[in-house]
């Protein structure tokens, strides 16, 4: 009772449930909040450390910023997404927060997507300056193909490198990416490989232009750090999965070269295993795999999980 009692009392205050709102939409860092809420640093900072003592918020540090979000896990997030569902979006503040928000999101992907626009030509070059990315393809190879695969969506396919990589091996593959730059480069890599079965499209992570269980395996390779939204990007991911389908992610482990934010609009220092199994397990995925590939200051990581219907399925053959 005093958890809750604790949780209600931090929230009972406007400018923390704007606070806690804003946090149930993104995760943001102070500077963000202070932006939309219109208010002094200190002050935002004071309710920030409130709600995270209270659980309704949670406070991720990436390099020298902190983010907060909305409580998954706590003894109160199902209060604070009760209060979250309770709050009307059309209220005269709220909806000018949320307005705000989305300008801020905007400005967010507007980074990135400048970034691919310039750098486009000279992707191939870049990509490899961190990691030794001929191992990296070589073990994202073989988990892509440790089974069957019929149709495979590539997202943030970028210059098409990962259906240059498996797409002799696949029966159809479709890439996406939301760079018109980068699609017209991977376009002419797949003509001059003479890849009839590989095609890509322009499409927005966020939004896949395919029904439901369309795909037996979907990879994102180096994306999920530009993602604004992680877990919305895996949640789309998976839902475009077959049951039994694989997802295969490619991103850096944890780190702390901050400066990766300015020099490469990356909006992520990698992610943890927690993270990964915590967004996979948010969209209906269980952890198969997870591989390690050292380079240096940098860690590549290649996270497999898989559709937990046919795990369930399995089971049930077992059991029989
Ligand atoms: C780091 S590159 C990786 C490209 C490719 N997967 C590779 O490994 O070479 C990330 C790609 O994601 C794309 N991207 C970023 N945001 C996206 C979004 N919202 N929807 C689709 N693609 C996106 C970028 O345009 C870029 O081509």
């Amino acid at each position: 009772m005093e958890t809750l009692l604790q949780g209600l009392r931090a929230v009972s205050e406007p400018t923390r449930l704007r606070i806690l709102m804003l946090c149930a939409h993104a995760e943001l860092s102070v500077t963000e909040l202070v932006q939309v809420l219109g208010q002094s640093q200190p002050r935002v900072s004071r309710h920030l450390k409130l709600m995270v003592e209270a659980n309704l918020l949670e406070r991720h540090q990436e390099g020298s910023r902190a983010f907060y979000r909305m409580s998954e896990d706590s003894d109160v997030s199902d209060l604070a997404r009760m209060l979250v569902d309770l709050t009307p979006d059309d209220d005269d503040v709220i909806s000018v927060d949320l307005e705000r928000l989305d300008e801020i999101k905007l400005q967010r992907a507007q980074v990135a997507e400048e970034y691919f626009r310039r750098n486009a030509q000279n992707w191939e070059d870049m990509r490899g300056q961190h990691i030794d990315d001929e191992s990296v393809d070589a073990r994202l190879k073989r988990r892509i193909l440790s089974a069957p695969v019929r149709d495979l969506l590539d997202i943030g396919t970028g210059t098409g490198r990962v259906l240059r990589l498996v797409g002799e091996d696949v029966r159809a593959a479709v890439g996406v990416d939301n760079s018109r730059e980068m699609l017209a480069i991977a376009r002419s890599y797949l003509d001059q490989e003479v890849l009839r079965n590989c095609q890509v499209r322009h499409a927005d992570m966020y939004r896949l232009p395919f029904p439901a269980h369309r795909f037996d395996a979907v990879t994102a390779n180096m994306l999920m750090h530009y993602a604004d939204s992680p877990a919305d990007m895996v949640r789309e991911a998976a839902r475009v999965l077959r049951p039994g389908g694989r997802l295969v992610l490619v991103d850096f482990a944890s780190h702390d070269l901050a400066d990766l934010r300015e020099r490469h609009a990356h909006r992520w220092l990698g992610f943890s295993d927690t993270d990964v199994e915590r967004l996979f397990t948010k969209a209906g995925l269980e952890i198969q795999e997870v591989e390690r590939i050292d380079g240096g200051d940098l860690t590549v990581c290649i996270w497999t999980g898989k559709s937990r219907i046919e795990i369930a399925n399995d089971l049930v053959a077992e059991a029989l």
